[in-house]
């Protein structure tokens, strides 16, 4: 892959003709990565190193993130597939990283399902007209390929670039993006959510089914255009008891995922403040858990069973901590992954914005240090 400048001018010079072709089936992007250090410990196969990459790793802990974001707008960003592809390769140039993540919104496809938002930095999404009644949830469309292209044609465009490397597509679980829809904007205790699933359960159940189809739409143009994993987030799942998760969220996300099914990639079902969640979440039909660092690894995989790896944990904070003490995390973080079927080393949430990006590197490096056996 090009560095730096070099990486931009071909990305900016490939045709949509010429990249298209490569990748159209989707399986010309599967087939260089599926033996790839990522995608085997997804699949809880051993490898020669544990595999790394982080959360938000392409966004504002990089200058060159930065710089380049300058004079656009988040959701335009998200919509101009050349800067979304350079965007995507910055953190994998800088960190040596193990997968790409592609650069975009959990929104984005509930805005081209018609739904009037914006993304302000510093807050997050932003919707102009909430969710309130059944016609709100019937304006929500389902979403085609068309409605999308530019996220097609971005992944298509890294999947080209990025050659072993695998890209990792990711979408908003149905619980999360519903918190968004019916706030308005981002909440502390999701409380007019809640109110909603308490108090009109038929109209909480249309809602989460209509966002099902569409993430699941979202995800499908994702895995066509050639993507190795796909992430559903449900960062916010960790407000809900088990027996409300069970209930109000577990089958909309069980059904995005079961649609996904086929598609020959591995799932990853992340969310925070999820330990009580995690069986569940598991059965919700992943191949792969996110969990945050309030539950140890080795804990975790054992609450959600053989038959699935881990990915996490350590917490973006300790990225503001001396070495000696994010080393120790980091080693603390492989021994827990080893005792568990699968490893992906990850953080327990996003980068912050102010993390050193230096520090980021040094942990990639030592992840794969120390986790090395050799011969495999
Ligand atoms: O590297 C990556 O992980 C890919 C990029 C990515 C973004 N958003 C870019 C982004 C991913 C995977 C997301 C998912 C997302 N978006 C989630 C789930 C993951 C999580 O963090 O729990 C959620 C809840 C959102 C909603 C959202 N969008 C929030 C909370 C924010 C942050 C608001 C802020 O400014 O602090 C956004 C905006 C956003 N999405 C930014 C980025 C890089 C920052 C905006 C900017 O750079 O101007």
């Amino acid at each position: 892959m090009g560095e730096g400048g070099e990486g931009r001018g071909t990305i900016a010079a490939m045709s949509t003709e010429t990249t298209g072709t490569a990748a159209r089936d989707g399986e010309a992007g599967r087939s260089g990565t599926g033996g790839s250090l990522f995608v085997r410990a997804c699949w809880r196969e051993p490898g020669a190193h544990a595999p790394v990459w982080f959360m938000r790793q392409a966004g504002r802990s990089l200058p060159e993130y930065r710089e380049i974001r300058k004079n656009v707008g988040m959701l335009e960003s998200c919509r101009r597939p050349e800067l979304v592809a350079e965007i995507t390769l910055q953190p994998v140039r800088r960190h040596g990283v193990d997968a790409a993540i592609l650069f975009s919104d959990i929104v984005v496809p509930v805005a081209a399902a018609g739904v009037e938002l914006d993304i302000v930095a510093g807050t997050g999404p932003v919707v102009a007209e909430p969710v309130r009644t059944a016609a709100d949830v019937e304006r929500i469309r389902p979403i085609t390929r068309d409605d999308v292209s530019c996220v097609d044609e971005a992944v298509r465009l890294l999947v080209a670039e990025l050659g072993d490397t695998p890209l990792i597509g990711f979408a908003g679980a149905p619980f999360t993006l519903a918190s968004y829809l019916v706030e308005g904007g981002p909440s502390r205790t999701h409380a007019k959510t809640k109110a909603l699933m308490y108090g009109d359960p038929e109209l909480w159940h249309a809602l989460c089914a209509r966002l099902a189809e569409v993430t699941l739409a979202f995800l499908r143009v994702q895995v066509d255009a050639g993507v190795s994993a796909v992430q559903l987030f449900d960062s916010w799942a960790g407000a809900l008891s088990e027996a409300d998760y069970r209930r109000y969220v577990l089958p909309h996300s069980a059904r995005v995922l079961a649609g996904l099914a086929d598609a020959g990639v591995p799932r990853i079902h992340f969310g925070v403040g999820t330990a009580e969640l995690l069986p569940a979440m598991g059965e919700a039909g992943a191949d792969v858990v996110g969990v945050d660092w309030r539950t140890p690894l080795d804990v975790a995989s054992r609450r959600i069973g053989a038959d699935k790896a881990v990915q996490g944990n350590l917490d973006p904070c300790v990225l503001f901590a001396p070495w000696p003490v994010v080393e120790a995390e980091v080693r603390r973080i492989l021994a827990e992954g080893r005792a568990t079927p699968g490893h992906v080393f990850n953080l327990g949430h996003g980068v912050l914005p102010e993390t050193d990006p230096d520090v980021l590197t040094r942990v990639v490096a030592l992840v794969h240090e120390v986790s090395a056996r050799p011969g495999e």
